[in-house]
């Protein structure tokens, strides 16, 4: 079945939105789903796991608990505590699998949080992630609805992983570029999400499988604005740009256009390598904040003051005809 159409389906079959504990539910294509506790708490759930996107099983566990946990910063939350979800092979050898669950349990200690339990099947293929359970203050949620006309948008990751992915998969990277793609899937968006909850931000989501304008597309829905991107502002992993003007990108350059582009204005004049980047799958991405403009000069601050890499990529503009553009 077609992403589109699953997501359709699993809407439909959850009739939860009314519910006034519900602060974001399906509805918005959230990152997580936000569940009020008391006044002053709600709980933020999100479950995501996938198959190996690196044959290292240690950097393959940091990068699934990374990837995992992103979701409850997209939100706004701190995470609390995770369970393992993992289908292995009956001829997997022990070591690989004690490697996977340590790259997880390394993670999952940096981000603070507690490896509460979990849930293994026997599966064709290796399949692993987290149920992530977090908490967030009711009024301090980044959710998708959060954007207006007129907010800036940063990029706290650069694009490409999805080319480097599959470059790693082909062994057409070194092992320094190897390394340094791998690490920065590995790395937690805890403190971007500290400096865009610094600067008051009420509007992220993380960048993954959708690319980076599938998921700010569900920002725009969501907030009723169109995203206006500069494709010469993108930051972009150095070895990707290489392998993406070669044509090597992950197959969701391909499928993702098929999906949306048509709520996608690419502007003549952007290089097709950089929209591509731009519509390609992600792993593990960075955030896309949108934030007043007179928020930003704080949040570039709170940025420089944690070494995050936040850089300015566009802006929010009344809705328009499309729901996206990517200007040169
Ligand atoms: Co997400
Ligand atoms: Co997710």
């Amino acid at each position: 079945m077609p992403l589109g159409d699953l997501a359709h389906v699993l809407r439909h079959a959850n009739a939860g939105d009314a519910d006034a504990r519900l602060l974001v539910g399906p509805g918005t294509f959230d990152d997580a789903g936000v569940v009020r506790f008391d006044a002053n708490r709600a709980l933020v759930q999100t479950v995501d796991f996938f198959p190996p996107i690196v044959d290292d099983p240690l950097w393959f566990g940091r990068i699934a608990a990374a990837n995992a946990l992103s979701d409850v910063y997209a939100m706004g939350g701190r995470p609390l505590s995770v369970l393992n979800i993992a289908g292995f092979p009956e001829e997997l050898d022990t070591t690989t699998i004690e490697a996977i669950l340590q790259g997880a349990a390394e993670k999952t200690k940096e981000a603070g949080a507690v490896l509460a339990g979990g849930h293994t099947i026997r599966s064709g293929e290796v399949l692993f992630g987290l149920s992530v359970t977090g908490e967030v203050h009711p009024d301090r949620v980044t959710a998708n609805t959060g954007a207006n006309p007129g907010d800036k948008l940063y990029l706290t990751k650069p694009l490409g992983m999805g080319a480097a992915a599959t470059a790693i998969k082909k062994e057409k990277l070194s092992l320094e570029q190897a390394l340094a793609a791998m690490e920065q899937m590995a790395r937690l968006n805890d403190k971007a999400a500290e400096a865009m909850l610094a600067a008051g931000a009420r509007c992220a989501t993380d960048i993954t499988g959708y690319g980076l304008l599938g998921h700010a597309r569900n920002i725009a829905r969501g907030s009723g604005v169109a995203l206006r991107f500069f494709a010469s502002k993108l930051p972009i992993f150095p070895a990707s740009l290489e392998l993406a003007k070669k044509g090597m990108l992950s197959g969701g350059a391909k499928r993702n256009p098929e999906s949306f582009g048509a709520d996608c204005a690419i502007a003549r004049g952007v290089p097709e390598f950089l929209s591509q980047l731009a519509f390609d799958s992600e792993t593990s991405g960075g955030l896309l904040i949108a934030i007043a403009p007179e928020k930003a000069a704080k949040l570039e601050a709170e940025f420089l003051a944690r070494a995050v890499p936040g850089v300015f990529v566009g802006e929010a503009i009344a809705k328009t005809t499309t729901w996206i553009e990517l200007q040169p």
